[in-house]
């Protein structure tokens, strides 16, 4: 069961990836107000969603104690990520703080996974 463990963190991560991957590249068009959530940021949102939900599950099932504030915080910040790329996914332009709020809430969620212990 680790191992499954270990393997869905590993998907996590790859959601991770898609992202913020998705953000950093289109950090040059958001200077200019020209930026777009891409498909990579969307289905990196969802995977975070799926696997996240998936690495509570498996961890409750191994009775490996798992902290439900932090979990809580880090699905709120998600929900409000994956509910702006969702909406606007089909805008070519999207306002320079909306994008770059979406880049932020990602990096807040990466820096609460890490710090929160
Ligand atoms: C943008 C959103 C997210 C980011 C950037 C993120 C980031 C991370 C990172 C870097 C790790 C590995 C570090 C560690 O083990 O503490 C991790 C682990 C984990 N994440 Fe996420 N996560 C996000 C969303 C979620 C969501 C929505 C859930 C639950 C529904 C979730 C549940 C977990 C669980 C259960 C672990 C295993 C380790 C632990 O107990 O914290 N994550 N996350």
């Amino acid at each position: 069961m680790d191992v499954l463990i270990h393997l869905f963190v590993g998907l996590h991560i790859i959601g991770i990836a898609a992202l913020l991957g998705g953000f950093l590249t289109q950090m040059k068009a958001m200077g200019r107000g020209d930026a777009r959530f891409t498909p990579a940021m969307l289905h990196g949102a969802l995977t975070m969603l799926v696997t996240g939900a998936a690495l509570v599950g498996l961890n409750q099932a191994q009775d490996h104690a798992v902290d439900n504030v932090k979990i809580g915080v880090k699905l709120a910040v998600l929900i409000v990520i994956l509910g702006l790329v969702y909406v606007k996914r089909d805008d070519e332009k999207v306002d320079k703080p909306l994008f770059g709020l979406v880049g932020l809430l990602t990096l807040v969620n990466v820096f609460i996974a890490v710090l929160w212990t």
